[in-house]
């Protein structure tokens, strides 16, 4: 029998985040969100896109009697895996947060950029209060300071995709968190 090594051509996936994981902290994240805005009408505002899995999976186990969505489009990788240090809206919320308790769902925090971006332009808004969950934070990464309030996994300097998260718009659909291993794009940085 001949054992034939991996193509290097082809990318590679390695599990860092099971679904069984991700799943049991998700839900621990919804409880204390719940106990921390009880009796307070809240308003997630989810990142599109990376957060819409996340989202949809945080707010089923929340345990809060009113709970309103909004979405708000923003982009700052474009296509590339390498970071362009900009952020730039794609879709605006739908409805006003003046007044209201709101609460940004990310995917990610990375360099800090586009959470530095959020914080300034919903701020902007006047929110009653602005705060931030976000399911996977690499502080290594930060090229500006970030601080969520709610932080799911602390995660190394890896390029993570799978549970919202993508390269290249591709694995978005992975109900788990891996690395990917690009071995033709050795050095390029991403998330
Ligand atoms: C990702 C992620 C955050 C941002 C974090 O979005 O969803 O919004 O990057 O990176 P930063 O801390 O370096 O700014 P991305 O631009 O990849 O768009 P997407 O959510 O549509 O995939």
């Amino acid at each position: 029998m001949s054992l034939t090594a991996e193509p290097k051509t082809q990318n590679q996936l390695e599990i860092l985040l099971d679904a069984e994981t991700v799943a049991r902290r998700v839900r621990e994240l919804a409880a204390q969100i719940s106990a921390d805005y009880r009796g307070r009408p809240l308003r997630l505002v989810g990142i599109l896109k990376g957060a819409w899995m996340f989202l949809a999976d945080l707010i089923r186990h929340m345990d809060l009697e009113e709970i309103s969505v909004d979405f708000l489009g923003v982009a700052s990788y474009g296509r590339s895996t390498k970071s362009s240090g900009e952020a730039r809206i794609t879709k605006d919320l739908d409805q006003s947060i003046e007044g209201l308790e709101v609460l940004i769902v990310e995917d990610i925090l990375d360099t800090g950029e586009t959470f530095n971006y959020l914080q300034e332009i919903l701020g902007a808004r006047r929110p009653k209060s602005l705060k931030a969950v976000v399911l996977l934070d690499k502080p290594s990464r930060r090229t500006r300071p970030a601080h969520a309030d709610y932080v799911g996994f602390t995660i190394p300097d890896a390029f993570v995709i799978g549970y919202g998260l993508d390269y290249a718009e591709n694995y978005r659909q992975l109900p788990d968190v891996r690395v990917l291993h690009l071995p033709k794009l050795e050095g390029v940085k991403g998330k």
